[in-house]
């Protein structure tokens, strides 16, 4: 059931339920211990996780197979709670707003090559998901991807850097926080997309590109003149992971820095895993490998404290 949940096969009643309902879906895990410590079901449990699904862990004892270990249905009780806490969450940021952008950016060449990223928008759909749970209202502007964005979130559409800038600009001023995990492209061509095919010829080609607008630092600018909510900015790095974070925090004017090493093949990019070194003015905190959906319930701790605490400039 979980394989085919994680995988969207709907080939009953409730898995085709699971594709077709809105509602928030609580799983209560039970097989065999070797069963649920397998890669795969492993893999399908930090799936479901990323799509948003919530669980109730299963319990440890003798289970029906004859083993004892983990893998026991919790007990009716543990799930009737479950179910409760879910259907009224715990509001801490009802009546709060929070942006976020999620994906790449795509900046046309020609009509039909652009230049983008690896990014599929996993992490701001995670943090997206997470606000949402806390009962914060949740503005998303999402860059090309063919990953479904959380339910219940307002979803804006955008495709190039300069678009993104726009959509996160008009509405930046009435949030509580800003979290730009997009990765915004860095430069697009000068002389925009050339209509039609650019066409081969026996020589190089070359193409001027000048520089986006680099939306955080603009929020950053606003933010230290006080017009400005919470800011958080990501850092995937390839190199010298935290000095580069520290100094993107400066320069950014953002109050705090999430910073990934995108060359190691479980986080960043493209999976439903991550770590990350979390970089503020008072110090740093390191989030060890674990679901996206985990690190962006850190991302929101801090959220909520930054929310709550003195603007300093
Ligand atoms: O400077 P760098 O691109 O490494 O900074 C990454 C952070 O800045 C991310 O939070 C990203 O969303 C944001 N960014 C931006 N506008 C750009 C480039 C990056 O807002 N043009």
């Amino acid at each position: 059931m979980l394989g085919k949940l994680a995988n969207g096969i709907a080939d009953d009643f409730l898995t085709s339920m699971y594709l077709a309902t809105r509602a928030p879906v609580l799983v209560a895990p039970a097989m065999n211990s070797n069963m649920l410590a397998h890669p795969s079901v492993q893999r399908n449990l930090a799936r479901l996780a990323e799509q948003g699904v919530y669980f109730v862990e299963p319990g440890e004892g003798y289970l029906a197979c004859g083993w004892t270990g983990k893998g026991r249905l919790a007990e009716p009780a543990e799930i009737v709670a479950a179910s409760r806490r879910l259907l009224q969450p715990d509001g801490r940021l009802a009546g709060r707003s929070v942006l976020v952008t999620a994906g790449p950016t795509c900046e046309d060449l020609d009509t039909v090559r652009y230049l983008s990223n690896r990014s599929t928008g996993r992490m701001g759909f995670a943090v997206a998901a997470e606000a949402l749970a806390r009962g914060a209202r949740v503005r998303l502007v999402v860059g090309p991807t063919p990953v479904e964005p959380p339910a219940g979130a307002e979803v804006t559409r955008v495709r190039s850097a300069r678009e993104m800038h726009d959509a996160v600009m008009a509405c930046a001023g009435d949030v509580d926080a800003v979290v730009m995990a997009a990765a915004v492209a860095d430069y697009a061509p000068a002389a925009g997309a050339q209509a039609g095919k650019i066409r081969k010829s026996p020589g190089a080609l070359t193409i001027r590109f000048e520089r986006t607008p680099d939306i955080l630092a603009e929020l950053g600018r606003r933010r230290a003149a006080g017009e400005l909510p919470v800011l958080i900015g990501f850092a995937a790095e390839t190199a010298d992971l935290v000095s580069r974070a520290r100094e993107k925090l400066r320069a950014k004017q953002v109050d705090l820095v999430v910073a990934n090493d995108v060359t190691q093949p479980d986080r960043g990019f493209a999976v439903d895993t991550n770590a990350a070194t979390l970089v503020a003015a008072d110090g740093e905190e390191d989030v060890p490998l674990g679901t996206k959906r985990a690190l962006a319930a850190v991302i929101l701790d801090r959220i909520e404290s930054l929310i709550h605490a003195p603007v300093t400039t």
